[in-house]
């Protein structure tokens, strides 16, 4: 049994689970039920540290016969501005590494935003519209920062923003500084999908794990949606699950 508890608020799904690997699982089941609803199924998927035993546990599956990700379509949510494809620390080089090599995915069916473009400005509205081309997004994966961010929407983000260039906070970039063995190679700037790409999304699912998402959780689930919590305004989507460890889940109200 990977859920302890799931509460139910209107169209939002909380659940909770007993440690971070019972939750990481909850959300495998998402994805995979993505993909057996139609194996074509166009995937938003995310980056960061807590997705990584998600994505081990699609390969298992897949490697089992259970899930088949090979036709899928995916998105991701954000790249770095000024880091290449082939850059160790560029999220391109983080999907490829622990999802899209291994599970064998069509290079061409695979898209993250550009890191490096002429106009970075207009390369960000075209991924905006090769989104819009494959009619959205189907099913959307999701971290959360500890500020509340989602992709790189920082807060003061607008719940209708756009693919777009965007300043990191000085909190998200200490946050990536574990990555990146000198201060100054940190980027400053990414491109990300808008609060309002990410609403699109047929269906959304946020895995937050650990006491240090506890804060961003509490203020995305409890309170009205407001600029200063970016994930708050995923409270007025149709269909948005919140999976949580016992940890993250440690400020809500129950
Ligand atoms: C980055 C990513 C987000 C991710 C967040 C949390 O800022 N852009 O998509 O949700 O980090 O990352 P972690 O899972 O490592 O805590």
């Amino acid at each position: 049994m990977n859920v302890s508890r799931i509460i139910r608020r209107g169209n939002l799904t909380i659940c909770i689970c007993d440690n971070a690997a019972a939750a990481a699982a909850v959300v495998a089941d998402h994805a995979c039920n993505a993909i057996l609803d139609d194996p074509k199924a166009k995937l938003g998927l995310a980056t960061g540290g807590t997705p990584v035993p998600v994505y081990e546990m699609l390969l298992e599956r897949q490697s089992k016969g259970l899930a088949d990700f090979r036709n899928a379509t995916t998105f991701n949510l954000d790249e770095y501005v000024g880091l290449s494809p082939e850059h160790p620390q560029s999220f391109a080089a983080y999907m490829r590494d622990n999802f899209f090599t291994p599970a064998e995915l069509n290079p061409d069916r695979t898209h993250l935003p550009p890191g490096i473009a002429d106009d970075i400005e207009a390369a960000a509205r075209d991924y905006e519209d090769l989104i819009e081309r494959h009619s959205g997004i189907d099913w959307q994966l999701l971290g959360i920062g500890n500020n509340g961010h989602i992709a790189f929407n920082e807060p003061g983000s607008l719940p209708n923003s756009r693919t777009r260039v965007v300043n990191l906070t000085q909190d998200t970039v200490n946050a990536n500084s574990r990555f990146f063995e000198a201060d100054e190679e940190v980027p400053r700037r990414a491109v990300t999908m808008g609060i309002g790409t990410i609403l699109r999304a047929r269906a959304i699912t946020l895995l937050a794990v650990g006491p240090n998402k506890a804060g961003a959780v509490a203020a995305a689930l409890e309170r009205k949606p407001s600029l200063e919590c970016p994930a708050s305004w995923l409270q007025q989507h149709a269909d948005v699950t919140f999976v949580l460890d016992d940890a993250a889940a440690g400020g809500l109200c129950r």
